[in-house]
């Protein structure tokens, strides 16, 4: 049977990310037969809830997709609720009882999945404790997922993984980047190893530029807390957007495994060359929208008033290799945009001849809201002579195949359940994708007068389309 049998201990149960992902991800978990009878939840916050009330919490949280109410019933009698002080090792012995006892109660046979999802200040305090306080078990597989921000620079990030490593392997820790478990992140390997069209031609000698967007039409919402102290690099770029460019240049694995396809995302994420920062990255803030409707940045609750805080990155990122370094790759993500897309458009460059007047060949992939893939080639028109014209093969999912695919957690978090890390960042990429971020941000800070503003509700401000003019590029996505 495919049932799987574990322990969740969540860290963070109170938050926002645990209502809005995690229980609904552990609950279609649930219907398909992942998790039955022999799983338990603890949620734990320093909050005071009873089992009665968490129990509801989580019925709430899967209501829009439960099959029924008896259902939604039945999976939150599984979730009991420990109101805990990170801090304080008495604490983690109540735990360890309520661990035990539920462990025998549903039969779990000591595998544990400790769930972190909380300020990472708390990371080391925690995996110590559950290591001195015997919370780890010796009979079953003991793994720990961690959420975004791992750490705010290569420094930061490195004594915490040190801190987490003092009590857990390498190879214990599941490091959440959700873009990651989403299918169209995970079908660039696809389309790149499985297709010897695309495989032979994804090169310098055949590629113009490569283009990632991740665009966001929200403002930071009642994030401005964390996000005027992070800013869109640390909150974007370091994490799913290098992670993207890894998948997009990284060389074909000797076989499709864990630890072959990390090799070669390392390699890629090494290789990134140090930018000419004042040439290569635009950075930008949000002022307030045209008709004035949108609130300018510095407006938003929980910013400082004169925050030189980056809500919009563009940037060009070269992979300093020989296969690479004549292949542009321009990036760009930002808050406050006109839409809310993810996407990578791929351009070839014009046949060596072009004995036609050819327009571009694109190869579109559709991370979200939309999904599928795109090729847009050259035709012939119909009729007389040899006109061309632009033709785009499409395949895009439909509502009903977007429907039933699975979403990023549910996917990660089955992984997770498999003990599969290919889906999960390994610490040596997160360091060096900090480090490349870092070399960024200490040249932005040394400036601090000099950040661009860009309406609400636009694409970024110009200096992000002078960037590739200079390349004689354009961004292909323009909407
Ligand atoms: C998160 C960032 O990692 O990704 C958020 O912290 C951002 O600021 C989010 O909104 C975007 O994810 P998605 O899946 O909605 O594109």
């Amino acid at each position: 049977s495919k049932e799987k049998r574990a322990l969740y201990i969540i860290f963070g149960a109170t938050g926002d990310l645990a209502s809005r992902k995690l229980y609904p991800a552990l609950y279609r978990l649930y219907s398909k037969g992942y998790l039955k009878e022999h799983f338990a939840v603890i949620g734990t916050a320093r909050r005071e809830w009873s089992d009665e009330y968490y129990q509801n919490i989580v019925k709430e949280a899967v209501d829009s997709i439960s099959d029924s109410e008896a259902d939604a019933e039945a999976f939150s009698s599984h979730f009991r609720y420990q109101s805990h002080n990170v801090n304080d090792s008495e604490h983690y012995h109540t735990l360890k009882n309520l661990a035990d006892s539920l462990d025998t109660k549903y039969d779990i046979q000591g595998n544990r999945i400790f769930y972190l999802s909380m300020s990472p200040n708390f990371f080391g305090t925690i995996t110590k404790h559950l290591r001195d306080q015997k919370l780890v078990t010796e009979n079953g597989f003991n793994r720990v997922i961690i959420e975004k921000p791992f750490g705010t620079d290569f420094e930061s990030s490195q004594h915490l993984n040190n801190e987490i490593n003092d009590s857990f392997d390498e190879n214990q820790l599941y490091r959440i980047d959700h873009y990651l478990g989403k299918e169209m992140v995970q079908t660039i390997l696809a389309l790149r190893f499985s297709n010897r069209l695309i495989k032979e031609s994804w090169n310098s000698d055949s590629l113009s530029s490569i283009q990632v967007t991740l665009s966001e039409d929200l403002g930071v919402e009642e994030r401005g807390g964390y996000y005027d102290k992070s800013g869109a690099l640390r909150d974007m770029v370091q994490n799913h957007i290098l992670q993207i460019v890894s998948l997009l240049t990284m060389d074909e694995p000797d076989s499709y495994t864990t630890e072959n396809v990390r090799k070669e995302k390392l390699a890629v994420l090494k290789s990134l060359k140090r930018p000419n920062v004042a040439e290569d990255f635009v950075r930008g803030q949000y002022s307030f929208s045209d008709n004035g409707n949108l609130k300018a940045y510095r407006d938003e609750e929980k910013v400082s008033a004169d925050s030189m805080t980056e809500t919009y990155v563009a940037g060009k990122v070269t992979v300093d290799t020989d296969k690479w370094r004549d292949v542009p790759i321009y990036i760009r993500t930002g808050k406050r945009m006109k839409e809310k897309t993810s996407r990578v458009d791929v351009l070839w460059k014009k046949t060596d001849q072009q004995i036609f007047d050819e327009g571009d060949s694109i190869l579109t992939i559709h991370i979200s809201p939309d999904e599928g893939i795109e090729l847009q080639l050259n035709d012939k028109k119909i009729g007389p002579g040899m006109e061309i014209q632009p033709v785009s093969l499409e395949a895009m999912r439909s509502k009903e195949m977007l429907k039933a695919r699975p979403e990023a957690y549910e996917k990660l978090l089955l992984d997770v359940l498999n003990g599969d890390e290919t889906h999960f960042a390994h610490w040596g990429e997160v360091a060096a994708s900090w480090k490349y971020v870092d070399f960024i941000r200490e040249a932005w800070n040394k400036d601090l007068e000099n950040i661009p503003f860009y309406t609400a509700c636009s694409m970024g401000p110009k200096e992000a389309d002078d960037l590739l003019a200079k390349d004689n590029q354009k961004w292909l996505y323009n909407p």
